[in-house]
């Protein structure tokens, strides 16, 4: 997978030449390039932000400096590689909200374009045009405000790496974790049996697989109606057992 990412602070990316994503740009999993919007700026302070129109506190964001950017890194003309015009991702408050389902569909994508929005956020315009030429959507990551985009693309990127294949170790991890089939994960436990006074559930040391498996069922079910009932709603009626139903 090819990201380029376009900010006014490109050293916030630095994280991700370490750990795993690290290792997915050095071994040729993920072609990562950051780059500086005061690039695309001409004038001697390289403007990038604005009074908004309509007034109202803060600055916005102008559209050409981003306009340039984007024309230079997803040009209409198809590159030699017989490239193709990326997504272009906006981590935004007034997004969509981010999920693994997204996870999973950016991490589909070949190419990926994200654009730091900072201040109060970019001129509309610059969406609306690149949405004439190219997948555009913007995401929340949750219902707060950051100071910008930044640390979202560093979320956005590290849940969208780990489900690139050959990224992870052991790939069965995915079908385990929270949110992989609509639940919070059950708890876990590793050695020693007993620390401080606390000992690891019985089942689990049991070596009965079916055991294991319905008791993390359950787990997984308490654990989702306690601390987000909204998902237990939002799961299809034949997903649950009448053994889930009565837990
Ligand atoms: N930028 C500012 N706040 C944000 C949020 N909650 N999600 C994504 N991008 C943002």
């Amino acid at each position: 997978m090819r990201v380029d990412i376009v900010s006014i602070f490109p050293e916030y990316f630095a994280p991700l030449d370490l750990s795993l994503i690290g290792k997915a740009r050095a071994n040729g999993l993920l072609r990562l390039a950051v780059h500086d919007l005061r690039t695309w700026t001409h004038d001697v302070h390289r403007t990038v932000d604005d009074t908004p129109y309509g007034g109202g506190p803060g600055m916005v964001m102008r559209p050409e400096p981003w306009g340039e950017a984007l024309d230079a890194l997803a040009p209409d003309e198809l590159s030699p590689d017989g490239h193709t015009l990326p997504r272009l991702v906006v981590p935004s408050p007034a997004g969509v909200p981010f999920t693994q389902a997204m996870a999973y569909e950016l991490a589909a994508e070949s190419h990926l374009l994200f654009a730091c929005g900072r201040y109060e956020g970019i001129d509309q315009r610059v969406l609306d045009h690149a949405a004439t030429r190219m997948p555009v959507t913007e995401v929340s990551l949750g219902d707060y405000v950051l100071f910008g985009g930044e640390v979202a693309v560093l979320v956005i990127l590290e849940a969208v790496t780990r489900l690139l294949p050959g990224v992870l170790g052991n790939a069965g991890s995915l079908d385990e974790e929270s949110h992989a089939h609509g639940l919070l994960e059950a708890p876990l436990y590793t050695k020693p049996a007993t620390w401080r006074g606390l000992e690891v559930p019985e089942v689990l040391r049991s070596g009965d697989h079916a055991r294991i498996a319905r008791w993390r069922r359950d787990e997984s079910l308490r654990r989702t109606a306690s601390c987000r009932p909204d998902l237990v709603g939002a799961l299809p009626p034949e997903s649950l057992d009448a053994r889930d139903r009565a837990a």
